[in-house]
């Protein structure tokens, strides 16, 4: 592993194309967990004059090098291998030797559990062969791999197998052909002990493809679902972007060690099993459809990354912002209704805001297409992916759905086959729609989330609502530094509606536009918002009761990634709450007065008043609760409170604590006041029959078992039997560990029991013992008769657990990332243990495994924003880790950033 103490950073105005290309790779690899050897024969082509052949290359043995079959001199060193003086084109045969048992990065050819699996993105390949490890050399490859036949039954390889045979001494062979050509992040191998299920399906344009699922032995009865996600993603990308599997064969191969979600290899999808294997007893609703999305988001990779892949990883979003796009609008689909899309649209916002926003704040902040890096895996971040995701959304919602296709149709046509920019797409999507679309690409330069501020006038006389809009970004991140420019607006696509007094949308008009312009008279307008300050008039309005203004609905269904300044009174969101057309907008409304609320159950818990439950809020929640015309997740949804991180984000000095106890007040307040209608919903939602994981019983299971939640946290042991009753009968994951963590987050009596019970059922399946590990590092702490029990205590004998281990991402995050990230109250205590407790964490993993090990480094962003005590403390943290005598360079980037920010 590379370790520096002298950062490199990496620059994209620094690009220049390759001075080779290579035409064919052929790799033999003999398999050995302890040396594996690996002969790499490369055609090659100089495309530039003189220039050296400098291959990338890690923690390699060099064997010897050939050109046209005699030896060659070649220097290795730094992570090179520099070639002088090679003619314009010959062959080049290298060979390695690496060693994949002792490989515990899990990037490049590793051992999981006595099989061998690769990960090659973003760089990874340099670690199996010295090559041009980078994404705009794009080849056919050619794969023999040879192993002992007992121990490594299945060989597989991106492509086609093309030939088969028994070798001497117990060995056998596999030769594996890709006719596509791919950057060598895309090349994959598997091999070992496993077993598959097959389906076959015949593509749109009736050609037949075998489709796989690789799972060890005890697993092939946790495959369904994934196989079933997968034929749903090949028929749904057919019928929207009419893109077809083109390939004969395509195959998801399960690793209980990943250090991601999953990866899209050509023909050979490698996946995290927690995104692979599900069935009823083991997998909740949740785990149901994250694996729907990420096989959805791998498959979709096929066109959207790898037909058509990266230039530079600097342009990343070009493919995981596209595909995360795609894979939302393929689940949103999935859900089967129009109340099942929006509930989707607000998990992914939520999600955006939770994550993204402070990412994009903090000193970490990048543009979607950053310009520069010191370690590309710190860059798969939630802004390449999710706000790169928002990103392509806004053409669909400048351009529309048929916009949009043929923008998409057209990238297609210019650069199948091709590694291009995010520029190129944005060319296509104007191209093809004739726009101008040059402002837009200040979404692709500049980072930060811009606030947009409104004011609005009424003039009841002449029936006109003027809206003015105005944007506003600071400088984030690496933009404060000096010499850089300053920021510009952007081009905002912000979609608007405006309510009558009767609660129905009116018909919108612009001032002076054409009865028959496109969206005249549509009661929800995309404005194109483009200034710093804009105002947009509408007219035509018809009167309101008593001269009352329209009620503007803002940023609908989030047409943009964007904070909205918006001065609603209570009564106004409570009415947006209770008629809004705009699901999105429904929610948002309930989200502003239950943070509204919260903001000040915290500064009253700060001063030390009493905290008082406000008798609105609480009947805006029994109206959503007892609304039964209302989608049952979309209810979860609005009955969720914002999340403590959230609602850190939203004050100018973040006090974990005070959060902590406002947002239980509330929750305990609500539980207690609405006691009956959580049980009436509880009972009302429930699910008779065999599990199914279909979107409206899970919708029904997700609102039942958050009445589930507040009803225990009600501290009424009645309520707290029932969740006990819950966890025993329950046939199905979701219901059980619904449950297990009502019991677990509300100290009920049964709560060490069930949660011993919970261990002993599942003991022998490791992604439910993640579950049990996860809930127990996430768990509350230190409340009422329970004071002084400290979560960390908890997490810190856990780690002593037989079945914990740092080596196991999955189980690393499970508990560590769970508690450090997922238990604000408790990671923040003031003696800082939780500070300590990180850095320990940190230095231990980045011996192990750097990319885990840098995720996690991360959880200290935002340590400016705390309260001073706590700032103190997470400094003196990240200090201790940047003291420590050997980093990895993705360590050292993540804590470097947080300390001169
Ligand atoms: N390209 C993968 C995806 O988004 C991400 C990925 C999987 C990855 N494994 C990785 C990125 C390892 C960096 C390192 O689907
Ligand atoms: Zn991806």
């Amino acid at each position: 592993m590379l370790r520096t103490d002298t950062p490199v950073t990496v620059y994209r105005k620094d690009y220049s194309p390759p001075a080779f290309a290579f035409d064919h790779v052929d790799l033999v690899l003999e398999l050995d967990p302890e040396r594996t050897l690996v002969t790499s024969t490369v055609r090659f082509r100089r495309t530039a004059a003189d220039a050296a052949l400098v291959l990338a290359g890690e923690d390699l043995e060099l064997v010897s090098v050939k050109l046209d079959g005699q030896a060659f001199a070649a220097t290795a060193q730094d992570g090179t291998l520099t070639l002088a003086g090679l003619p314009g084109e010959g062959s080049l045969e290298i060979t390695t030797a690496c060693r994949p048992a002792a490989n515990t990065t899990l990037s490049g050819l590793y051992v999981s559990n006595g099989n061998f699996f690769t990960q090659c993105e973003a760089e990874g390949f340099r670690r199996i062969t010295y090559f041009l490890d980078r994404p705009d050399v794009m080849t056919t490859y050619r794969v023999t791999l040879r192993a002992d036949r007992a121990a490594y039954p299945v060989l597989l390889s991106n492509g086609n197998l093309v030939g088969r045979r028994e070798l001497p001494a117990g060995r056998h062979e596999a030769v594996w052909e890709d006719p596509f050509k791919k950057p060598s992040y895309l090349f994959a191998l598997v091999a070992g002990k496993l077993e598959c299920i097959e389906e076959r399906v015949v593509s749109a344009s009736g050609k037949e493809k075998l489709l796989q699922v690789w799972v060890e032995a005890q697993d092939l009865g946790k495959t369904r679902h994934a196989m079933d996600s997968l034929i749903h993603a090949i028929r749904w990308d057919e019928r929207r972007f009419g893109l077809e599997l083109d390939l004969d064969r395509f195959m998801i191969v399960a690793v209980g060690d990943f250090n991601m979600g999953a990866m899209e290899n050509k023909g050979l999808n490698i996946f995290n099993t927690k995104y692979v294997l599900a069935n009823a007893e083991t997998a909740t609703d949740t785990d149901f459809a994250n694996i729907e999305s990420v096989v959805g988001h791998e498959y979709f990779h096929n066109w959207t990354g790898n037909r058509v892949t990266c230039r530079d990883w600097f342009q990343l979003s070009l493919k995981e912002g596209l595909t995360v796009f795609r894979d939302q609008e393929f689940s949103a689909d999935m859900m089967g209704s129009e109340s099942g899309r929006a509930v989707k649209r607000i998990e992914d916002v939520r999600l955006l805001r939770q994550v993204q926003f402070p990412e994009d704040a903090g000193p970490m902040a990048h543009p979607v297409r950053p310009d520069s890096y010191e370690e590309i895996n710190n860059f798969y971040t939630v802004t390449v992916y999710e706000k790169g995701a928002e990103v392509v959304r806004m053409y669909q919602t400048l351009l529309g759905r048929d916009g949009f296709r043929k923008g998409m149709d057209l990238y297609f046509r210019r650069h199948d086959g091709q590694a291009v920019a995010c520029d190129d797409f944005r060319a296509a999507m104007a191209d093809a729609n004739g726009r101008d679309l040059g402002q837009f690409g200040l979404w692709y330069s500049q980072a930060g989330t811009p606030v947009v501020s409104v004011r609005s006038a009424w003039d009841a006389k002449d029936g006109s609502f003027t809206l003015t809009l105005s944007q506003h970004c600071p400088k984030v991140g690496i933009e404060t530094r000096a010499g850089t420019p300053d920021k510009q607006p952007f081009h905002i696509p912000f979609a608007i509606g405006l309510i009558g007094a009767d609660g129905r949308d009116l018909p919108l008009h612009l001032d002076g536009e054409a009865g028959d312009a496109p969206g005249a008279g549509d009661t929800t307008r995309v404005l194109d918002f483009t200034g710093a300050e804009q105002s947009f008039r509408f007219t035509g309005l018809p009167a309101q009761p008593g001269g009352a203004a329209p009620l503007p609905s803002l940023l609908r269904n989030f047409s943009a990634p964007v904070i909205v300044d918006a001065d609603y009174t209570d009564a106004q969101l409570t009415f947006l709450l209770a008629h809004d057309s705009d699901p999105f907008n429904r929610w948002e409304a309930g989200q502003r007065l239950a943070t509204r609320a919260l903001l000040q159950l915290v500064s009253d818990a700060q001063a030390g008043r009493e905290l008082r439950l406000a008798p609105e809020l609480v009947a805006a929640v029994r109206t959503v609760l007892s609304d039964d015309s209302l989608n049952p997740a979309f209810r979860e949804q609005a009955l969720l409170l914002p999340a403590e991180a959230y609602l850190a984000e939203r004050m100018s000095v973040a006090d974990p604590a005070a959060i902590h106890r406002a947002r239980q007040f509330l929750r305990e307040g609500l539980a207690r006041a609405l006691q009956p209608e959580w049980l009436a919903a509880y009972e009302a939602n429930a699910t008779p029959g065999p599990y199914s994981p279909d979107a409206a019983s899970a919708a029904k299971r997700a609102l039942r078992n958050l009445a589930l939640g507040y009803l225990a946290d009600s501290g009424d042991a009645a309520m707290q039997a029932l969740a006990e009753r819950q966890y025993h009968a329950a046939d199905n994951m979701t219901d059980r560990f619904a449950a297990l963590s009502a019991l677990v987050n509300s100290f009920a009596p049964g709560r060490e029991a069930a949660l011993a019970d919970f261990y002993q059922r599942f003991e022998h399946d490791a992604l439910v013992i993640d579950k049990w590990f996860s809930l127990q590092g996430m768990q509350r702490g230190e409340i009422g008769a329970h004071a002084g029990k400290r979560t960390l205590d908890t997490v810190r004998a856990l780690m002593e657990h037989p079945a914990f281990t740092l080596r196991n991402p999955n189980r690393a995050r499970a508990l560590i990332f769970s508690f450090c990230s997922g238990n604000p109250a408790q990671f923040h205590a003031e003696d800082g243990a939780g500070y300590r407790f990180w850095a320990e964490q940190v230095l231990a993993l980045d011996a192990i495994n750097p990319q885990v090990a840098a995720r996690l480094a991360r959880v200290m962003d935002r340590w400016q924003k705390y309260t001073p005590v706590l700032r103190d403390g997470m400094r003196a943290a990240l200090e201790q880790v940047s003291a420590a005598p050997s980093l990895s360079r993705d360590v050292r980037e993540i804590v470097g950033k947080a300390l001169a920010a």
